[in-house]
């Protein structure tokens, strides 16, 4: 199996290349991102996803980004609990493992109590497992934020402040940066985002990353751009980046330009199209190509993650296959395949069977335009946060609402 970024050729798109002003783009957009001692030269971020960003798909999104010849940027990837980390359990310790040319080595933590996130990061910064701490906060899935974790913690900000200190204080000796991720807060008339990037910010983070969304509105309507650029008028002294809704280079050109943004966090627009991450760096760096595979280089790219997913598991082809699966409908999105077939690609459980499938697609397909590109992934209507009862009344955290958190450590599941 060749490399894929061999299969992904280039084609100049000089009109999505400008930046809105109607002179093509001929320089860098970004200075580089810097996030404590790390420097990253295209500032482009791919989102935490848990399920998505293991380490076989971190390794497609890195080539795509390096395939312009430019820095691919900084690939976070997937949550792992502090609690699973300090247990030392099998699964968590394989999510932070990283491609040997993997560099920075970004990991994220998700943790309800300060003492264990800051135990977690000392595994993670004192055993030299990665070169990046992110603190997820953002999480909007009810059976965590019913408990008072997620996007519902920050209210409570004495714990932000604490939670955030321990990580910073246990990977400062290691020179590991720590970044905080959060969203806008817990509905409209519980915002937290712009005290969470002040405290963040004071407590010695390298940047805050916002989602311009609530937890009540959970993926749904668009991201509240004008958000990541109120955050960014409050938080002058590290970066600030911007999350929600990039579906293409010229949405992250177009959010940057709005927001005054440091850099750009890109989740759901990758599912399926990791040469999302070409075209990125490439914009970042002023030009204009962008990568628009047909479905004989879409197929070669299945078949390639086919392959590191079942080097990320060991070897183990079942499990590998299986956690494929998912990307398949994100993969084929906008090209002509029988539901037939999309079915069976769907339900692979071998290699040699993956081969033989994608093999019987019509794999002269051109890129199919506008049918491949735009919304992807989890989307949904609003949702009425749920949260322990009396949650909202007070800023402060009582003992009740201690013993249910640690219980929020055991349901998160990302997002
Ligand atoms: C399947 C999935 C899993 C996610 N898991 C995490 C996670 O583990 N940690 C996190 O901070 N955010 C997580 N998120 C949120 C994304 O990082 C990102 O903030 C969100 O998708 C908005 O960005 P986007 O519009 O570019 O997708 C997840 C999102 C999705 C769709």
């Amino acid at each position: 199996m060749g490399d894929v970024t061999s299969t992904l050729d280039p084609v100049s798109t000089p009109a999505s290349g400008d930046l809105g002003t109607g002179e093509p783009a001929a320089e860098r957009v970004l200075p580089p991102l810097q996030i404590g001692p790390i420097t990253v030269d295209t500032p482009v971020v791919l989102a935490p996803m848990a399920g998505v960003t293991n380490r076989a798909f971190r390794t497609l999104c890195r080539e795509a980004g390096a395939s312009q010849g430019y820095d691919p940027g900084l690939y976070v990837a997937e949550m792992v609990t502090s609690r699973a980390l300090v247990e030392r359990n099998v699964e968590s310790l394989r999510i932070v493992t990283f491609g040997d040319d993997e560099t920075p080595r970004s990991a994220q933590v998700y943790g309800v109590d300060p003492a264990t996130v800051g135990a977690a990061v000392r595994i993670i910064a004192g055993e030299d497992r990665a070169d990046h701490v992110d603190l997820n906060f953002g999480c909007p899935v009810p059976k965590v934020t019913r408990k008072g974790g997620g996007s519902a913690l920050p209210w409570k900000r004495q714990l932000f402040t604490d939670i955030v200190r321990a990580a910073v204080e246990a990977a400062e000796p290691h020179g590991v940066p720590v970044t905080v991720k959060m969203r806008k807060g817990i509905d409209d008339d519980h915002l937290t985002y712009l005290e969470a990037g002040r405290i963040a910010e004071s407590l010695g983070v390298a940047a805050v990353a916002l989602h311009a969304r609530t937890a009540a509105e959970y993926y749904s309507g668009t991201a509240d751009w004008t958000a990541i650029a109120r955050l960014k008028e409050e938080v002058r002294s590290v970066p600030v980046l911007g999350n929600g809704d990039i579906w293409s280079a010229e949405d992250a050109l177009r959010m940057v330009r709005e927001t005054g943004a440091d850099g750009v966090v890109v989740g759901r627009g990758c599912q399926g199209r990791p040469w999302l991450f070409a075209d990125l760096a490439a914009a970042f760096h002023g030009t204009t190509t962008r990568v628009r595979p047909g479905l004989r280089e879409v197929a070669d790219t299945i078949y390639r993650h086919g392959e590191l997913m079942i080097d990320y598991f060991d070897g183990d082809e079942g499990k590998g296959m299986r956690d494929l699966r998912k990307h398949m409908a994100w993969y084929l999105k906008g090209y002509v395949v029988g539901g037939e077939a999309r079915h069976a690609l769907a339900m692979v459980s071998t290699l040699a069977e993956l081969r033989e499938r994608l093999d019987a697609l019509d794999l002269e397909q051109g890129y199919p335009g506008e049918d491949a590109e735009g919304p992807r992934g989890r989307a949904g209507s609003p949702k009425q946060p749920h949260l322990p009862y009396g949650w909202l009344d007070s800023r402060e955290l009582d003992a009740e609402f201690e013993a249910k958190l640690r219980e929020a450590e055991l349901s998160v599941s990302g997002g």
